[in-house]
């Protein structure tokens, strides 16, 4: 049978970007885009659509079987800031979401499943620098907590059912097609609109927090390689460390800097200093090296270069 693949919350950063690749990799009928709400023109207008909260069962069975979907990817979520508001809100879509897929392959109604982790999985007592991949977790976030969760099942799913679901702890994401929403690496994003356009940017996280981040097109990369990667050579089944960069918000605006000169930056952190001060600053990801052959092509530098060079076009 053809591949057909649904991306749930396809009109997020990530799934707007992952819509894309995968349409170009295989075609745009191959690939359904779903999100609860529409998304920008340019991805509505690429191939198949529909309105679809992964929280309603019947809803996502119906589209699975209407388009004979054997391939999901989950990045529907609500991320480490907004989920500090409203915890139980968070909670029910991030588990949810994640237990009626998880649900519709173990009735064989899908056979493959991409669901996203993140570095919020770790907490104040795992090992700050060089992160492993099994280690100390803790998390204190109601966003991190649903991700270790979420990690536990599919490993209970993968073990108990064979269910092939395969996941990635992300770093934070910078992108400039589609604004993140909602997380604690967002500025990381927010500071090159500012810079470009305003010269200015107040951070809401402090100068020295080092965190592990990456550039978008990396994500993408690792996501469907991941996918592509032969069963046999997977040895992790709750969730790959992932790493490209790591870098603190001064490193970041020295980076802007030679570029853009004048770029003043500022210091106002808020309540997401502690969600931050939780997080690693790097991690150690030679499980997805060597069993998958990840490798980043994107540093600070090459990041900083097409971010500010793609905005400047864009806008
Ligand atoms: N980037 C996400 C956030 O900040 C972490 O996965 O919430």
């Amino acid at each position: 049978m053809a591949k057909s693949i649904l991306i749930i919350g396809a009109c997020g950063q990530i799934g707007t970007e992952l819509t894309y690749a995968l349409r170009e990799k295989y075609s745009n009928e191959q690939v359904i885009a779903s999100d609860i709400r529409e998304g920008n023109e340019a991805l509505m207008n690429s191939g198949p659509f529909e309105i679809l909260d992964a929280t309603n069962y019947d809803a996502l069975e119906e589209v699975i079987a209407y388009y004979e979907i054997n391939e999901v990817y989950l990045m529907a979520a609500m991320l480490s800031a907004t989920a500090e508001k409203f915890p139980m809100r968070a909670w029910n879509l991030n588990m949810n979401s994640l237990f009626n897929v998880l649900n519709l392959a173990k009735e064989k109604k899908i056979d493959k499943i991409f669901w996203p982790s993140s570095i919020a999985v770790f907490g104040l007592n795992t090992p700050k620098n060089n992160t492993p991949q099994s280690t100390v977790m803790e998390p204190s976030t109601v966003y991190g907590i649903s991700k270790q969760s979420g990690e536990r099942w599919c490993n209970y799913y993968f073990t108990k059912y064979g269910v092939d679901v395969r996941s990635l702890r992300y770093p934070g994401l910078i992108s400039w097609k589609t604004f993140p929403g909602g997380g604690t690496t967002d500025y990381a994003v927010e500071i090159y609109h500012e810079a470009l356009f305003n010269k200015q940017y107040t951070c809401f996280l402090d100068k020295d927090t080092r965190l592990p981040m990456m550039f978008m097109d990396d994500a993408i990369r690792a996501t469907i390689a991941i996918m592509e990667s032969k069963a046999k050579k997977l040895t992790i089944r709750s969730s790959y460390n992932l790493g490209a960069m790591s870098f603190t918000p001064a490193e970041i605006a020295e980076s802007i800097k030679t570029h853009i000169p004048d770029f003043n930056i500022n210091f106002k952190p808020d309540f997401r200093q502690e969600i931050a001060d939780s997080w690693p600053s790097s991690v150690d990801d030679s499980l997805a090296q060597n069993d998958w052959d990840w490798s980043p092509n994107f540093d600070l530098e090459k990041t900083t270069k097409t971010m500010l060079k793609n905005l400047a076009t864009k806008n």
